[in-house]
């Protein structure tokens, strides 16, 4: 192989590293148990998932009849040019539809399989086709296409639940989705991941590595969150605040750049403060869109990142509480 292809073929398997983290079945089973009643009669696309390997494709088969699916459809990609091992081109991508009738098949056989066209991108005119004819996209998608994948999804006013990296908080496209109470944070997050099927070439690395007993190579990045606009019971529950803002003031230092206090942790936030407050972004996993609003991410009035006295803490989300209703209760 010459050495600029393979030097470039290089940096393509290193970008896409993380693209290939294969969800476990234990993870899917432990965050979809608190999602069962949105998905009766629905027509649930997996559209970043191989059906002959992918764990979403077994929970739904699994629990097909239990949810009321009306119809699975599983799809997936094949890169034009996989790996340094595989540089087989032009190879199609493929989907099967699981509709749960009598005699189907759990598993997919090769005459079950039907072929795109084309790869199979998500963002093809093919697989469009199908996302238009379901209702819910459940899937962990490439994490370097995350951005574009739910905005694909927002765009044709689906439903979605999938997995994304914590910093895709951080994302302009994906916060404006959460400020705007279009997604949340599902209900396992960081460690409550517990880690992900690699391929066998991927080096293993660090005490979060490990193999399982059936073989399977799994990494815990432990950075990783469930994102999506089906409701769950978290985001009606209220963070319970204890404490108190009046003559406290000292603890709460304003910014420098907004009229506002910088609270370190969300177990901190006051309950008696009706202004503005910049709270961790870890509040988001907490966030109930009836105690707080969200206002704004990270900036203050100058445009420049919130700091207090000339110091930034790391980025900061500008909520305010909807709750505070008495006088008495309002000391600022
Ligand atoms: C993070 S892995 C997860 C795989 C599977 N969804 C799971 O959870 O086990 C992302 C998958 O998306 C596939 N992929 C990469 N680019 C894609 C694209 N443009 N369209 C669809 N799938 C893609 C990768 O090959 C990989 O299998």
């Amino acid at each position: 192989m010459a050495r600029k292809v393979q030097h470039a073929l290089l940096t393509k398997a290193k970008n896409n590293k993380n693209d290939e983290f294969y969800t476990q079945l234990s993870d899917i089973e432990s965050e979809l148990q608190y999602y069962k009643s949105h998905f009766k009669d629905k027509v649930v696309f997996c559209n970043c998932d191989d059906p002959r390997i992918s764990n979403f494709f077994n929970y739904f088969v699994s629990n097909f009849k239990e949810l009321g699916l009306k119809k699975l459809i599983t799809a997936c990609y094949r890169e034009q040019v996989r790996d340094l091992f595989n540089t087989e081109e032009y190879e199609n991508g493929i989907f099967f539809e699981h509709t749960g009738s009598e005699g189907e098949k759990n598993k997919p056989s090769s005459t079950d399989i039907v072929y795109f066209k084309g790869d199979g991108d998500f963002r093809s005119a093919e697989s469009i086709e199908l996302l238009k004819q379901s209702d819910i996209v459940v899937t962990n998608p490439p994490f370097s296409l995350f951005r574009e994948h739910v905005a694909q999804i927002v765009k044709y006013d689906k439903k979605f639940l999938v997995i994304g990296n914590i910093n895709a908080i951080t994302y302009k496209e994906i916060f404006k989705l959460i400020k705007e109470n279009k997604a949340w944070l599902g209900i396992n997050l960081g460690r409550g991941i517990s880690g992900f099927i690699v391929p066998e070439h991927y080096e293993l690395y660090g005490t979060e590595a490990r193999i399982d007993s059936l073989g399977n190579r799994i990494i815990s990045p432990n950075n990783c969150l469930w994102l999506t606009n089906l409701d769950t019971f978290k985001r009606h529950e209220d963070i319970a605040l204890t404490k108190i803002y009046f003559r406290n003031e000292i603890e709460y230092l304003k910014y420098d750049n907004y009229d506002g206090i910088n609270v370190n942790k969300t177990q901190d936030i006051p309950l008696d403060y009706k202004g503005f407050m910049g709270v961790p972004i870890t509040f988001l996993h907490k966030f109930n869109p009836d105690q707080f609003e969200i206002i704004k991410f990270r900036k203050g009035d100058d445009e420049k990142d919130l700091s207090v006295n000339g110091k930034c803490p790391y980025f900061r989300i500008l909520i305010k509480n909807k709750r505070i209703q008495t006088e008495s209760q309002i000391h600022t």
